[in-house]
């Protein structure tokens, strides 16, 4: 399986560094935010994000000739969505933006065409929801196109370096979906890739996450102790720490301010 052409939806935090990424390893990588201000800003050759690293990228993306930025997608070999997954009232996931770009890609979907949501979302999401949109092009998941789920597990701060080095899973709807993925992420990741059902990713995301919320939450509760009882914070977690099986966080911030999505 090779991979000339890939549609990025979504070029946020995510999708930007992703897709910059792609292109400086030789793909011919199409861009697509709905925002208009997005897609002005980077057909400038500027760059609407901070994040380290990121403008230089960029830059190099678009000096490759590899990166083109457009309001909506084109057929391409593969297609990543890299859209927002907010919470609603009472925080359950608004899917909207991933049931939009799904749509969008639709119309543009070919046999042998392979399709990875990235966008955090919840368990079945692939499979109940994005593949009956896709399947609306006649073609079948699993079947005549390939359809995955791969979560992504990056630090702000440190985007650039860990897409590139962190293990990533990928869980496809069939066995070849799953190797479809690791071909098109091979191309740049050096971290182990590991195969698994979209399913079963889409519920490691969601386990990733509430480990990570609820240790920053222990941990935030923790400080609020500490200047309470008037205890340096440090020295306790250092001291707790030393228990052979605790490790409370040392580099939380609080929860809710955690981009991590
Ligand atoms: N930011 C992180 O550190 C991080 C980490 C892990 C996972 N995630 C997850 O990745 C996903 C993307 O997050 P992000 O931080 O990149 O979001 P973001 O808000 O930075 O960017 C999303 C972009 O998608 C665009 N968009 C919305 N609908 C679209 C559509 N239909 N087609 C094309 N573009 C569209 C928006 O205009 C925006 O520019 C979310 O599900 C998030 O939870 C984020």
């Amino acid at each position: 399986m090779s991979y000339q052409t890939l549609c990025v939806l979504g070029l946020g935090y995510i999708g930007l560094p992703t897709a910059s990424t792609f292109a400086t390893h030789g793909l011919k990588v199409i861009g697509v935010d709905t925002n208009p201000a997005v897609v002005e800003i980077l057909n400038h050759g500027k760059v609407h994000l901070f994040e380290p690293g990121l403008r230089t990228i960029v830059q190099a993306a678009f000096r490759s000739g590899n990166l083109v930025i457009k309001d909506q997608p084109q057929a391409a070999d593969a297609f990543i969505i890299a859209v927002p997954t907010p919470f609603k009232e009472g925080k359950s996931a608004n899917l909207n933006f991933v049931t939009a770009a799904a749509k969008a890609i639709t119309p543009h979907l070919k046999k042998g065409n392979l399709v990875i949501l990235e966008s955090t979302s919840p368990p079945r999401t692939t499979v109940d929801i994005v593949a009956p949109i896709l399947e609306k092009s006649g073609l079948t998941a699993g079947k005549d196109f390939h359809l995955a789920y791969s979560p992504e597990r990056v630090l702000p701060g440190q985007i650039l370096r860990e897409l590139i080095e962190n293990a990533r899973v990928i869980g496809g709807v069939d066995e070849s979906s799953a190797k479809a993925g690791k071909a098109l992420y091979s191309l740049f990741v050096r971290g182990e890739i590991i195969l698994t059902d979209a399913t079963t990713a889409e519920m490691v995301k969601l386990m990733e996450n509430t480990y990570r919320d609820i240790n920053i939450a222990a941990a935030n509760e923790f400080a609020r102790l500490a200047d309470h009882f008037q205890v340096d914070i440090w020295e306790a977690i250092n001291l707790a720490n030393r228990h052979p099986r605790v490790e409370i966080l040392k580099d939380w911030i609080k929860v809710g301010e955690d981009r991590c999505g």
